[in-house]
């Protein structure tokens, strides 16, 4: 039987964390797709197309698109696209006891909607403060981020930075 996986999030943008989680994903199932959607309950730095192409090229950088898909998502539920491409199992990359707090409602949301089960995959504690809106903040104050971001990503904000100058 294969296994399809979906690991969505914002990636607002794609940090080395995530990237961590998409690997260690790819490992146990066969087929992952990263699905980059908008939460609302978030203001968006990127639009979801630069998200997802950045993403997309962090992917194939990193050798994964074999078994890595990288897709958006804006036509509703997170289940409503497992159901679509038949993926019975999310992904999550939960990097503390608060990660898993903030989870466990959307885990049980998913369960009730669509029988949808989640996986969660530690990061590389080395990840453990790494999130997006930290590197937009730091980002944003003229700090360097090189060591949390994939190159893609680092590209892409300092050719952003370098116009605005
Ligand atoms: O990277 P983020 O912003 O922490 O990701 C949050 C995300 C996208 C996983 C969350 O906002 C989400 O699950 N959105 C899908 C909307 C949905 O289906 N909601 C109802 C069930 S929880």
């Amino acid at each position: 039987m294969s296994l399809t996986a979906v690991v969505p999030g914002s990636f607002d943008p794609l940090t080395l964390g995530h990237l961590d989680v998409v690997r260690r994903a790819s490992k146990i199932f066969d087929t992952v797709h990263v699905l980059v959607v908008t939460n609302p309950d978030k203001k968006s730095m990127l639009d979801i197309a630069t998200r997802e192409r950045l993403t997309a090229a962090a992917i194939a950088d990193a050798g994964l698109q074999n078994r890595v898909l990288v897709r958006n998502w804006e036509s509703g539920l997170l289940v409503d696209y497992c159901k679509k491409i038949g993926a019975s199992v999310l992904v999550k990359g939960v990097r503390s006891q608060t990660d898993v707090a903030y989870e466990v409602p959307m885990v049980l949301m998913n369960r009730s909607l669509a029988d949808i089960e989640t996986v969660f995959l530690l990061p590389n504690p080395a990840y453990s403060m790494v999130s997006s809106s930290l590197v937009r903040q730091v980002h944003a104050l003229g700090g360097d981020v090189r060591e949390y971001v994939p190159e893609s990503v680092l590209q892409y904000l300092q050719r952003v930075r370098a116009a605005d100058q």
